[in-house]
């Protein structure tokens, strides 16, 4: 068996799967903002975006795939050969069964868009809120396609926990006071020119955030279905991942009229923007790890609870009051992770017999 990877001494799982809730918690209100900030006219193109993502990411991924592949070369001194290494790399990244990853890699690059249509038409809280559903789609695809087996128990706490989270934040959407103070920075940032109206279409935004947590669960069980079932380096599925994202990434990018050159693709990118991709970039990364090490139901649970946390966050920093249906729907989160990490044949009693009921 291989020995569990740590980083500055501590689980890799756990500590990708915190990375990941600090992450999530940031994403979704940075993502929201550098959106509706801002006039039409000077709004960067969510297509550049989802292709810069992409570029960025796969550049991370190869630059540590060749220093792993080096490292282990170094260690094999008779090979010795400064290219090497590198042509090695490339010949595990073109290898016979690459093409699996182009299946997750364009869902990837739908789920991405369709995340930018969400978030323009949709307030943060009700974007979180709807988008919790692919815990239940993830799980789903879980069983499906990993033939993972959920007991009805667990699967009564996935259940508990996409509850739990909607009551949260539908509290959060009614305290919006922070949210208010960022809109008034940025207004302010455009003296001149009267504050910006945007407009929101709430149906357009239901939708895309359906069709985003299908292809979020398929896409990351599909993701860990190729990993979990090969000798294959994280890092060089990742490039795999993004090197097949390219192609249906570009297409929009072609149709965007006011895109011509390489360096229209930054056009408009400005500091929100530039936090927006980071971000993303960041995410991508860690959720691959996190697919690795943990799993995507794990994944779920994590970024539950980062939502819990970082509504704390807001009590603590803007003095958000703590109202029932926070104690509520934390509480809902807290025991459904409990719950679901119960040891099999060891769920409480009284649990078993209303489920199985
Ligand atoms: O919401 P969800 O957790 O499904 O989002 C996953 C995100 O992580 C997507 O934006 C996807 O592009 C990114 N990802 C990645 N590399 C992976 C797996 C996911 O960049 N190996």
């Amino acid at each position: 068996t291989e020995v569990e990877p740590t980083i500055f001494g501590l689980p890799l799982k756990y500590v990708s799967l915190v990375t990941l809730a600090v992450q999530n918690a940031a994403m979704s209100i940075v993502m929201h903002y550098s959106r509706v900030s801002i006039p039409p006219s000077e709004a960067y193109s969510p297509a550049s975006a989802v292709l810069l993502n992409e570029m960025l990411k796969g550049s991370i991924s190869f630059v540590i795939a060749l220093w792993r592949v080096s490292t282990l070369e170094s260690r094999r001194p008779l090979t010795g050969n400064m290219f090497s290494p590198f042509r090695q790399l490339l010949r595990e990244i073109f290898s016979p069964d690459c093409w699996k990853l182009s299946i997750p890699a364009l869902l990837y690059v739908v789920q991405n868009s369709l995340q930018f249509v969400a978030v323009s038409n949709l307030p943060v809280a009700t974007f979180q809120v709807t988008y919790q559903m692919k815990i239940l789609t993830t799980a789903a695809f879980s069983v499906v396609l990993l033939r993972k087996r959920l007991s009805p128990m667990k699967w009564a706490s996935l259940f508990f926990l996409a509850i739990g989270v909607a009551i949260v934040q539908i509290q959060t959407s009614t305290s919006a006071e922070p949210v208010r103070q960022v809109e008034q920075v940025v207004g302010s940032a455009h003296d001149s020119a009267p504050r910006y109206m945007h407009v929101m279409s709430p149906l357009k935004g239901f939708g895309a955030v359906t069709a985003a947590c299908f292809t979020s669960g398929l896409a990351g069980v599909y993701f860990e279905m190729v990993l979990k079932g090969s000798k294959a380096d994280l890092w060089v599925r990742n490039v795999q991942l993004s090197l097949f994202s390219l192609l249906p990434a570009f297409i929009p990018v072609l149709y965007t009229p006011t895109t011509h050159t390489f360096h229209d693709l930054f056009k408009n990118f400005g500091g929100w923007a530039w936090a927006t991709l980071l971000i993303q970039v960041f995410g991508g990364l860690v959720t691959a790890v996190v697919i690795k090490y943990s799993d995507n139901i794990l994944k779920g649970f994590a970024t539950s609870l980062s939502i819990v946390l970082s509504f704390l966050a807001s009590v603590i920093l803007f003095h958000f009051s703590i109202t029932p249906s926070f104690v509520v729907g934390s509480s809902t989160v807290l025991a459904a992770t409990w719950l679901y990490n119960q040891p099999a044949g060891q769920e409480p009693a009284l649990f078993v017999n209303v489920v199985n009921s």
